[in-house]
């Protein structure tokens, strides 16, 4: 037994579906599985149902939030076509601006140049008189994060280098977006990107196998473009998981053209990486700045104290869809051995997971940048 303590991580991609789709997973499973996973704060996305398009739909989401998680929660507002600007006035109470660009899983898709022109400028004059929390504004806010695939992705790049806009890319997947993204921050693009574990761990040749729980958004790349995603690594800020739990009813029940995309993932992250540790692939450090460090610097989320995680990193076991704290239960990397396991996690000083159990209550965790 070797165990390491590591900083809490940070979660900075997940969907924990409250309100309006509470059956699949909401702020209580959700959180628990992310302690399961070494993560002592999330960023929860805003494709619920309603969407977090305005600001009271914010403050109904945070006070969800306050009396149901048991890790720290930031919450992100997104545009919607018909709500374009109303979520404005809420924007330090949010960890960020959320822009789908690509088609998925949600109603928030802004295709128009028009649209994202305006967005993007609406972002940029708020922080006129804040700032950004990133550098250094104690009011400002977070970032633009975009879901932007092949095309969208220099689109954003242009618009966020037109308005000075800190761009954080979610879920970067394709050879051609990160060697972009890496010619863009070379030339001084105020841009950041995140790689899930599933486009850095799965290829398009595991489709066979996995069927429909091999189905997200973006999709599952060939081999050429999991290399680049390696070979790029400097230029990839954050190991985000992307987490969107759907259950295996909806995703095999449907025709594959309606099945909902999206895979948890907040449970198997940290064991994955760890085992790309152990194969030599990644160092611990890797992993501290990808899913501790950086994320708080890009997003201006402050540690808290007396907070870490400890984990048995020689320790092997098989991930599974039995004994998981997320409510769909099931995960695409079951069946396969891994190298690391979460022991205990300490959050402010109190022990809130420990021995496979979830000791924090209900209402424990925080709500960021809404509380202070
Ligand atoms: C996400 C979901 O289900 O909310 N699905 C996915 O495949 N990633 C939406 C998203 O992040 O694009
Ligand atoms: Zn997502």
């Amino acid at each position: 037994m070797s165990v390491i303590r590591l900083p809490g991580l940070v979660d900075a991609h997940v969907h924990l579906r409250e309100p309006g789709y509470e059956y699949k997973e909401d702020f209580t499973s959700g959180t628990r599985a992310a302690l399961a996973g070494g993560v002592v704060a999330v960023l929860d996305m805003p494709n619920s149902h309603p969407p977090t398009s305005t600001p009271e739909r914010l403050a109904d989401k945070a006070r969800r939030a306050a009396a149901k998680a048991v890790c720290d929660v930031g919450l992100f507002v997104g545009a919607t076509q018909t709500e374009q600007d109303a979520y404005l006035s809420a924007a330090t109470q949010a960890c960020g601006l959320k822009i789908y660009v690509n088609d998925t899983f949600g109603s928030l898709r802004i295709d128009t140049l028009a649209l994202m022109h305006r967005l993007f400028r609406g972002w940029a004059e708020q922080a006129e008189g804040v700032g950004y929390r990133m550098r250094g504004a104690a009011q400002g806010i977070g970032p633009i994060t975009v879901h932007a695939e092949e095309l969208m992705v220099p689109a954003c790049l242009a618009l966020s280098q037109l308005y000075g806009t800190p761009l954080h890319i979610a879920h970067v997947s394709r050879r051609s977006e990160i060697e972009l993204i890496r010619a863009a921050k070379e030339r001084g693009v105020p841009v950041s990107c995140e790689v899930t574990p599933h486009h850095l761990f799965l290829s398009s040749d595991d489709l066979p196998r996995l069927g429909v729980r091999g189905d997200m958004r973006p999709r599952l790349a060939t081999p050429d473009d999991v290399a680049a995603l390696w070979e790029h690594l400097e230029a990839v800020d954050l190991f985000a998981t992307d987490h969107a739990p759907h259950t295996l009813a909806e995703k095999e029940g449907a025709a594959l053209s309606a099945a909902p995309p999206g895979v948890p993932g907040l449970e198997t992250m940290l064991p994955l990486l760890l085992t790309a540790v152990h194969d030599g692939r990644l160092d611990i450090a890797d992993i501290v700045a990808r899913c501790a460090h950086n994320p708080r610097r890009i997003y201006g989320m402050p540690e808290p104290p007396e907070s870490w995680v400890d984990v048995d990193v020689d320790l092997s076991w098989e991930l599974a869809n039995s004994g998981l704290q997320t409510r769909v239960g099931w995960t695409p990397f079951a069946g396969q051995r891994v190298y690391g396991r979460v022991e205990q996690v300490v959050l402010r000083g109190q022990v809130v997971y420990a021995g496979g159990q979830v000791l924090a209550a209900p209402g424990s965790g925080r709500v960021l940048f809404v509380e202070g």
